[in-house]
């Protein structure tokens, strides 16, 4: 692993930062300034970078609600924001009970404005966007990074144009991008094709990209474990032991695992008290699962790669090289589940009120999967990241669900249906 990536890391500020913000390299370690060139990646080594802060907030500096509560651990002190975060931690006491937990809790991402949890990477990363001039923003996306950023860009009056996979996007987010007015290309390649494509065109500065590679759009998904470890602390005490989330990029992974980090050199969390993340894939899609399992420090891209839950339908998770000492540091695992496990966990939730697309359903999958083999323990309580709403996908939710019964308008014919 990195020595940048250390849980406890320093973070001296060097001469390029800028308002106390800069861009660290994982891989070379070298400083970049934020603002004054797009980059994504180290000029110097190809690296993913991350941003860097000299100022580590505490939870005493955090005031307000939703991602912007956040500021004092965001690069930029207020964005293009449609109210964004505040999402609810609920109780699941049926799940609890089945699973033979001490907690069970999820945290429904798919209640953020456009029904996922990218909406808090977007609200910092289209305001980086806006503040640095750029007119076209762009991303790759199984659906929903494109729905926020069609929603996120025109909210700041700026172009977008998205890049799909022919047929592979569930209706919802299809349709939120198409009228917000975002430029909808749909390339006969999967998302990892997709992404080349867009990737090319920002390295030309054609377009201003905004898939989780952006490290700005990750230091507002951070916000996430904020709100949880706060939320946690406040209704139940301490911390969660464990996190569990659906991973295609692993951009999720890497944030909570960056804002853990920022805890522990803050002060703010025990090195020993950070929750163990545990990342789940399909089956169909499982290279991050693969070289936890294989101890590898990379991940090896799939070609071909299936599942039911089209948002996580990846085969080459970007964020990798930040993602996996993030599972390991963290003590965490990561499991692969199948499609029908995916559906069954999707049931669940919803007989407790709580719909879900199939990716977010993953993560409760994966937990009882990890159940059953004894890897998760009784006493532990666990929070698990549902990350889009239901309605993402209504025809995998309709197909999952009860079937319509028609049935003559009158009284008599409901009775007597009802009756059968
Ligand atoms: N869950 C949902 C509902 C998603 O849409 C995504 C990613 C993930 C989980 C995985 O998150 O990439 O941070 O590991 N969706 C991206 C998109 C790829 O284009 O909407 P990750």
């Amino acid at each position: 692993m990195s020595a940048h990536l250390a849980i406890d890391a320093d973070t001296p500020p060097p001469s390029v930062a800028d308002d106390g913000v800069w861009l660290r390299c994982i891989e070379c370690g070298a400083d970049h300034p934020p603002f004054d060139a797009v980059i994504y990646r180290c000029p110097d080594c190809d690296g993913l970078l991350e941003a860097r802060y000299n100022h580590l907030p505490t939870f005493a500096d955090f005031d307000g609600t939703g991602v912007w509560r956040y500021a004092e651990a965001l690069p930029v002190d207020g964005g293009v924001s449609i109210n964004e975060g505040a999402t609810p931690l609920y109780e699941v006491p049926r799940l609890t009970d089945e699973l033979g937990l001490e907690e069970v809790l999820v945290k429904h991402e798919g209640m953020n404005p456009t029904g996922s949890f990218k909406d808090r990477g977007m609200t910092v990363g289209v305001e980086i966007a806006a503040r640095l001039g750029v007119e076209r923003l762009a991303c790759a996306s199984t659906g929903n990074t494109s729905a926020a950023l069609a929603a996120y860009g025109a909210r700041a009056g700026l172009e977008v144009l998205v890049l799909l996979p022919a047929g592979k996007v569930a209706a919802g987010k299809l349709a939120q991008a198409a009228l917000h007015g975002a430029r909808i290309l749909e390339l006969d390649g999967n998302f990892d094709a997709c992404l080349d494509v867009v990737a090319d065109l920002a390295a030309a500065d054609e377009v201003y990209l905004l898939n989780s590679i952006n490290p700005f759009r990750l230091e507002g998904q951070k916000t996430i474990g904020l709100e949880i470890l706060e939320v946690f602390d406040e209704r139940y005490g301490g911390v969660p032991d464990r996190i569990v989330l659906p991973v295609g990029n692993a951009g999720n992974t890497s944030a909570l695992y960056k804002c853990f980090r920022e805890l522990v050199a803050a002060g703010e969390l025990d090195p020993d008290d950070v929750p163990a993340l545990t990342g789940v894939q399909a089956t169909g899609a499982a290279p991050l699962v693969e070289a936890i399992d294989a101890g590898h420090d990379t991940v090896t891209r799939w070609a071909e790669v299936e599942t039911i839950a089209t948002a996580i339908r990846i085969g080459n998770p970007v964020n990798a090289a930040k993602a996996l000492p993030g599972i390991r540091e963290t003590g965490g695992t990561a499991i692969a589940v199948s499609d029908e496990g995916i559906t069954a966990a999707q049931g669940a939730l919803a007989r407790e009120g709580i719909g879900v697309e199939p990716a977010s359903a993953a993560s409760v999958a994966g937990l009882r999967a990890l159940r059953n083999k004894g890897v998760v323990d009784a006493d532990e309580r666990v929070v698990c990241l549902t990350t889009g709403h239901l309605l993402k996908d209504p025809d995998a939710a309709a197909a999952a669900g009860t079937d319509p019964e028609p049935v003559a308008a009158t009284t008599d014919a409901v009775r007597s249906l009802l009756a059968d």
